[in-house]
């Protein structure tokens, strides 16, 4: 499973990459306005720190597939590089998803609540799928099994459509998906200490210093080789 950031904010961002292994940027409309900021200057500044090859997936703000297609070309034109159109998982979005396969433009279903949105999105030519899994769990949904069942279902079908699950409150939730084997995930830049952190550790670091210095005071073991 890979990991990207959920974000608007490139300075977030760049501080992330810095330190944790992330395969790109998804943003929505919600992270967007939270930034209260220009779109164009977000984007760029984006891509200005994620260089070309990262991924991009930035979303349409349009309902019907003509205005939706024009849109995601305009944003591939304007933010270049691994760029995604996030469409929405509905009828006018599959249309615009096939339209948008045949123009050779990447695409992300988005909103995604159910295996059979996920499937027709896929068979629309897809590359990633974006179910919503804490949004779903709200519903007393089982949405770690939906994350199963569409993972099954691309698998089952020969599908080439990755899973990029979103929208999570805690670290369980992600491992969970993680083991039902969505591709991807995409998390705030906030989100990602609590993955790596552990009291645990913490403590065994501790417990290696104060061995160390016991024995060997301040020396390093590089002054000592
Ligand atoms: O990218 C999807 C995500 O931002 C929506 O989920 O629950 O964090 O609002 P949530």
């Amino acid at each position: 499973m890979i990991y990207l950031a959920d974000s608007a904010n490139a300075k977030d961002v760049a501080g992330l990459m810095d330190r944790f292994p992330i395969e790109g940027v998804t943003t929505n409309p919600t992270i967007v306005a939270r930034e209260r900021a220009d779109f164009g200057g977000l984007m760029a500044d984006m891509r200005k720190v994620i260089g070309p090859d990262l991924m991009l997936h930035a979303q349409t703000m349009q309902t019907e597939a003509g205005a939706m297609v024009r849109e995601a070309l305009a944003l591939r034109e304007a933010l270049g590089g691994n760029f995604f159109a996030k469409i929405p998982a509905t009828a006018e979005g599959l249309k615009a998803i096939r339209a948008l396969k045949g123009m050779g433009v990447q695409t992300t279903a988005t909103a995604v609540f159910s295996a059979q949105q996920a499937l027709l999105c896929a068979r629309a030519g897809a590359d990633f799928v974006a179910p919503y899994v804490n949004k779903l769990s709200d519903l007393c949904v089982d949405a770690i099994s939906v994350v199963g069942e569409i993972v099954r279902l691309f698998d089952s079908f020969g599908l080439k459509t990755r899973v990029l699950s979103a929208s999570f409150r805690n670290v369980d939730q992600v491992n969970q998906v993680a083991l039902m084997g969505s591709h991807a995930i995409t998390l705030p830049v906030s989100f990602f200490d609590k993955l790596i952190a552990h009291p645990m550790t913490d403590l065994a670091l501790s417990g290696f210093q104060a061995d160390w210095r016991s024995v060997y005071g301040d020396k390093k073991p590089e002054d000592m080789i």
